[in-house]
């Protein structure tokens, strides 16, 4: 089962979006295995945005992402990566699906409300990230045999 970490965007935890992003991750039939609501500090802005360090955008990046608190969780399910970037929509909303979140909810990259893993070995290493291994919670989903084919 694929694991992506989901962030809430600072923009997103202001503008009241947060239980929008966990509704159409609930409805689409993902998994919720855990959440958390905090301020991110500088290292672990740094350190989750390593990869675009020396980027043009970086700095910008750091500061919106430090600015206000985020809603940060876990959510699996078959093809996870794939499922919950499409519900996100592309990362600069003026190209993202009609229907997606960032298509209805935002209009500039720098303000794009969400975050996903962009694989499955960056979701786990990024779940690894932000939460200890008794943060995940392991339970029984009565619906799953409804949502997933196996
Ligand atoms: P994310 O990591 O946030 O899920 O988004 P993503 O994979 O679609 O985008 P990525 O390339 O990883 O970029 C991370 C975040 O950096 C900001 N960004 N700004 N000004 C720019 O050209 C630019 N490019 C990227 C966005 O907030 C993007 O989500
Ligand atoms: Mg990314």
């Amino acid at each position: 089962m694929e694991r992506s970490l989901v962030l809430v965007k600072p923009d997103g935890v202001q503008r009241g979006l947060v239980g929008e992003v966990v509704a159409r991750l609930e409805r689409r039939g993902l998994r919720l295995v855990a959440a958390k609501f905090l301020a991110v500090s500088q290292e672990l802005a740094e350190t989750h945005y390593a990869i675009h360090k020396g980027k043009p955008f970086y700095e910008g990046l750091i500061a919106y992402i430090t600015s206000a608190p985020v809603m940060a969780m876990v959510w699996e399910g078959p093809n996870a990566v794939a499922a919950i970037r499409q519900t996100m929509g592309a990362t600069r909303p003026t190209e993202a699906a009609p229907g997606s979140l960032r298509h209805d909810f935002a209009l500039e990259v720098g303000r794009n409300l969400t975050h996903a893993s962009d694989s499955a070995e960056n979701g786990e290493k990024e779940v690894a990230l932000w939460f200890k291994p008794e943060e995940l919670v392991d339970w029984t989903r009565e619906v799953d045999r409804w949502v997933f084919e196996k």
